[in-house]
């Protein structure tokens, strides 16, 4: 069967090794799967839920076409482009917040975490940020939909609305109800400081990440200053288990170098972390700073990459023009 793959990232600056190998290195590899349709949205709609400078935004919105460009995606095998330049992603929306019900969206724990104590301050778009996603997926008849772990409640909540919309105007299988491609191992990359806490765009602390954009210098300086702990490095993943900070990075070394953690352990059980750390940063430069090198070739280029985000967007409005008329006859519009 053919694979429709739909995915989105937040042009929200800072994308980091977290972002690449729980998203953007899978998104690579199911493009190049034969027979996939993959369409790679930069959701500008989805980061102005949040306060954002305009003139930033727009420079991340292409900062993050770039990094997808200097990670492998290709604009000749996907559709990549923004959200704000297809309609239909703001038009679905609007008739998906009519299917989802409040009770629903009141479950969703990343508006808890992200509306903090204050939820009354928050925007309504935080609130509702699910129901555009939904429509982001449900637009494509995507079939799947690579995300990191924390996005699999929000994938959830788009089946349940693709299948409310479906009953509720008995028009079964109008709207596909897609499947989440998780990483099952490596999904979730943490912090450099702190190996409890995600690796994420907004710590304060840019010590806790390695950017796609580091230079050499700074990814060395960044895992030499990596925490750890006094022991050696451990000989199973019991010890492991209990030691956060060393468990990331042996799983960033094991993702990067596409081996078992358990290879991992092996290789450097016993041994120091100025051994350890030394081999990581050589793996982690190797890896990253063509990317990064590539993005900040590609920053310069601002017509290139406009151009392309436009022809993306031509087709993705073809494709989602004509589901959101089919949507708004079965309403009765
Ligand atoms: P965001 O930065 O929230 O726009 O996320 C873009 C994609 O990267 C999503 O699929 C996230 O699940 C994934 N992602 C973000 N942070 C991490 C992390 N620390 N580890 C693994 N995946 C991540
Ligand atoms: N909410 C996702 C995130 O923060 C980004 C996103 C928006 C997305 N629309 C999507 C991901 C559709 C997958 C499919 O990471």
């Amino acid at each position: 069967m053919k694979k429709k793959i739909f995915s989105g990232v937040q042009p929200t600056g800072n994308l980091h090794l977290g972002n690449y190998l729980g998203a953007i290195k899978n998104f690579v590899a199911l493009q190049n799967e034969k027979d996939n349709d993959c369409v790679y949205c930069v959701v500008d709609l989805h980061a102005i839920t949040v306060k954002q400078d305009p003139k930033i935004l727009k420079d991340n919105i292409r900062e993050t076409t770039a990094a997808f460009l200097a990670s492998g995606l290709d604009y000749k095998k996907s559709i990549i482009f923004n959200q704000s330049l297809v309609p239909a992603h703001s038009e679905g929306s609007w008739i998906l917040g009519c299917i989802a019900r409040m009770g629903w969206l009141n479950r969703m724990t990343q508006f808890k975490e992200k509306a903090g104590k204050d939820k009354e301050k928050a925007s309504v778009g935080l609130y509702i940020y699910p129901i555009l996603m939904a429509a982001d997926i449900l637009l494509y008849d995507s079939t799947h939909v690579p995300v990191g772990e924390d996005q699999k409640q929000h994938l959830e909540l788009s089946r349940d609305i693709a299948q409310k919309f479906n009953l509720d105007f008995k028009t079964p299988d109008f709207l596909k109800a897609p499947e989440p491609l998780i990483q099952k191992n490596f999904a979730r990359i943490m912090s450099l400081k702190d190996g409890t806490k995600k690796m994420s765009k907004s710590d304060p602390s840019d010590l806790s990440r390695i950017n796609l954009t580091d230079k050499k210098d700074e990814i060395i300086n960044k895992i030499k200053k990596a925490k750890t702990d006094n022991a050696a490095l451990p000989f199973d993943d019991i010890e492991l288990n209990k030691r956060p900070e060393v468990a990331n990075l042996l799983g960033i070394y094991s993702s990067l170098n596409n081996q078992t953690l358990s290879k991992s352990i092996n290789e450097f059980s016993g041994k120091n972390f100025s051994e350890f750390k030394h081999k990581l940063s050589d793996l982690v430069v190797q890896k990253i700073s063509p990317i990064s090198d590539e993005i900040n070739r590609l920053k310069k280029d601002n017509d290139f990459i406009d151009k392309i985000l436009k022809d993306g967007a031509e087709k993705a409005d073809k494709i989602t023009s004509k589901k959101v008329s089919e949507m708004k006859k079965i309403i009765g519009f």
